[in-house]
């Protein structure tokens, strides 16, 4: 059984109130006890005084003694009197020394308990002497009420001297059930103080228990408010006791839970998103089938689901029920299992595997699930598998650029040795005849030589594109890069007038790239902007953060533009615009930006210049804020 502090309290006031009371009690009556049978014995001494000194009148002689007794009308009234008036006494009597008795009072009585005196008047009879009431007053306390309680009868005795020679005895009984009569009447009144002690002592004890236990109620409260997730809880308990002491502790308690809240709330958000931002579906339902979570690429995949609230219980038709009903029977990961799940249109075939959750105790929790669209995986498998081909053909050109290149060395060659025999036998250049018929064959030749050496431009432009790069990714500085850049184009930039500001903040987040590669496109941009400003301008490189992933660096130019038909092709390998231009540049400035996952834009007004937008990633990506 479970008792609250407040009866305990109760009971222990009650029980120790009882205890005393109880004690006070009985040594109250002890003490009336005593008190009555001194009484009693004092009393009925003084009357066999009185009747022993009656008697000492009466009696002249010893042989007359007995008759004189007997007959004697103010023995009588005495011994009458004392058994009539006196409230203990229930028998008077005188006996002889042969304890034979000389008178009694009083007459026979049929309510008389003893039945000896009922019967017959004891006069003439043997009356067997009792135990005196001096002995029960010598004994102690339980002695006393053990006697009282006896029902047992007591005498006061007064031996009687007649001309000094013992003559007999004046004996008085006490009745001690008349005694414990009168006693009960008068510890009455005491109990029922006793009792009314008691009542107090209950309601006092619990008015001063709800008094005493309103602090414990208040942290209770407050405790309850805080198991609710309530913020800021502060009790306001009184100072001054221990309670107040234990009130500030659990304020300082609840401002740090509070914290340590917040804290949690700002992680989860993060983590929500992480988990939203991924391909896979993603739901977690728990053991009654309600959905708890479910993530954008989850709701998107599943009809159905779109609207369904969190909390919410899962419909019949909800794809993966049986696979989650199995997790929660076996408590057994399952999966992946290939499931057709209806889609806008026919079917979707996913890969689902469902892991069971539970608390730290070992309780099952729910169901984690995680779908994954197979198709989106063949579309990856086709984009890697595509992606493969292009490199191998990426590598057979470059191998079959390089078997081109040979023969052209051993052409451009044997032109000249050509040349030369020519110029042994003939005319230069064919301008001036030789005698010989030598045809006028040397500009031919020259043609073929200045071909076989564009030829050879654009194997050499195909074999630097295409060799493969290593990327060594490192944080990259981009103030310091942009104006390593701008000291290696001042020379260029001064001889046309061309004016370079760089604007890039040095405090701005590192990206992360291969230096050696990004200086080279920014060389390239560079010289572009200088090559479309030959009256003079302005070159101007600036950089901001976008987003907390990337960085975006503008280089701008205030040159002659570019053309809107030549916009789409800017970036194909081998388009220029310029007598002596490669085409190169801006393709290598391409694939730079791609390779480190980044992405060029370009903006141009056709006279008043052009701007490359260059987007690339951050070194470090800031903790807090994954989105
Ligand atoms: N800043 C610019 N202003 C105007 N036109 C430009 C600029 N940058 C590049 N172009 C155009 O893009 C073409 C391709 O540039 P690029 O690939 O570097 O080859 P190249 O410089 O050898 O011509 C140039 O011929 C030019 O027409
Ligand atoms: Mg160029």
């Amino acid at each position: 059984m479970r008792l609250s502090l407040k009866t305990k309290q109760a009971l222990g006031v009650t029980i120790t109130v009882g205890v005393v009371v109880c004690i006070l009690s009985l040594i109250n009556l002890a003490t009336l006890t005593r008190v009555s049978l001194a009484e009693s014995k004092m009393r009925n001494e003084m009357l066999a005084a009185f009747i022993f000194r009656r008697a000492e009148t009466v009696v002249s002689s010893r042989e007359q003694g007995v008759e004189q007794l007997r007959t004697d009308p103010h023995i009588r009234d005495l011994l009458d009197s004392t058994t009539a008036y006196e409230r203990n006494v229930s028998y008077a009597a005188i006996v002889d020394a042969k304890n034979v008795v000389v008178a009694y009072s009083p007459e026979p009585d049929p309510d008389v308990r003893d039945p000896q005196l009922r019967a017959r008047n004891p006069e003439g009879q043997m009356l067997e002497p009792q135990s005196q009431i001096d002995e029960l007053l010598e004994g102690g306390i339980f002695s006393q009420l053990q006697g009282v309680l006896s029902d047992r009868p007591f005498e006061v005795q007064l031996p009687m001297f007649i001309r000094r020679e013992p003559f007999g005895t004046i004996r008085i009984g006490v009745s001690t059930l008349l005694i414990w009569q009168d006693l009960k009447s008068q510890l009455q009144p005491t109990l029922w103080i006793a009792l009314a002690a008691l009542v107090v002592a209950v309601v006092v004890s619990m008015v001063f228990s709800n008094w005493m236990l309103r602090p414990i109620h208040v942290l209770k409260a407050g405790l309850a408010r805080l198991g609710k997730g309530e913020e800021g809880v502060q009790l306001d308990l009184p100072p001054g006791d221990e309670f107040a002491d234990l009130g500030s502790s659990f304020n300082i308690l609840s401002a740090e839970l509070s914290a340590v809240r917040a804290k949690l709330a700002g992680h989860a958000p993060g983590v929500e998103s992480v988990v939203d931002q991924l391909e896979d579906a993603v739901a977690v339902v728990n053991t009654k089938r309600e959905l708890v979570f479910a993530n954008a690429a989850f709701r998107s995949n599943v009809p159905g689901l779109a609207d369904i609230a969190e909390g919410e219980t899962l419909a019949d038709d909800f794809p993966y029920r049986r696979l989650v009903a199995r997790v929660l029977e076996t408590g057994e990961p399952q999966g992946p299992l290939a499931i057709d799940v209806p889609a806008a249109e026919g079917t979707v075939q996913q890969s689902v595997t469902a892991h069971p959750l539970s608390e730290a105790t070992g309780r099952p929790m729910g169901v984690m699930v995680v779908a994954r669209n197979l198709s989106y995986l063949s579309w990856v498998e086709n984009t890697l598998s595509y992606s493969r081909k292009l490199a191998a053909l990426n590598r057979l050109l470059a191998s079959v650029a390089h078997e081109v290149k040979n023969p052209l060395n051993a052409m451009t060659i044997h032109l000249e040795l050509l040349k030369q025999k020519l110029r042994a036998s003939g005319g230069e250049l064919g301008a001036e005849p030789a005698a010989v018929d030598v045809p006028p064959v040397m500009p031919h030749v020259s043609i073929i030589s200045m071909e076989i050496r564009r030829l050879d431009e654009v194997v050499q432009g195909f074999l630097k594109f295409s060799r493969p790069e290593e990327l060594l990714l490192q944080p990259v500085e981009l103030h310091g890069l942009l104006q390593e850049v701008s000291e290696v184009m001042g020379p260029q930039a001064h001889a046309s007038g061309v004016t370079i500001v760089n604007e890039c903040e040095p405090t701005l987040p590192k990206v992360s790239g291969d230096r050696g590669m990004l200086r080279q496109a920014f060389l390239n941009l560079a010289l572009n902007a200088c090559q479309a400003m030959p009256q003079g301008g302005v070159l101007r490189f600036a950089a901001v953060p976008d987003g907390s992933r990337f960085v975006v660096v503008e280089v701008a130019d205030t040159g002659v533009g570019i053309r809107p038909e030549h916009m789409e092709k800017l970036f194909d390998l081998y388009f220029s615009t310029k007598d002596k231009g490669s085409g190169l540049g801006l393709s290598m400035v391409y694939r730079t930006v791609h390779l480190h996952n980044g992405s060029i834009e370009v903006e141009s007004v056709p006279g008043s210049g052009a701007t490359f937008r260059l987007r690339l990633p951050r070194a470090e990506v800031p903790a807090r804020q994954v989105a």
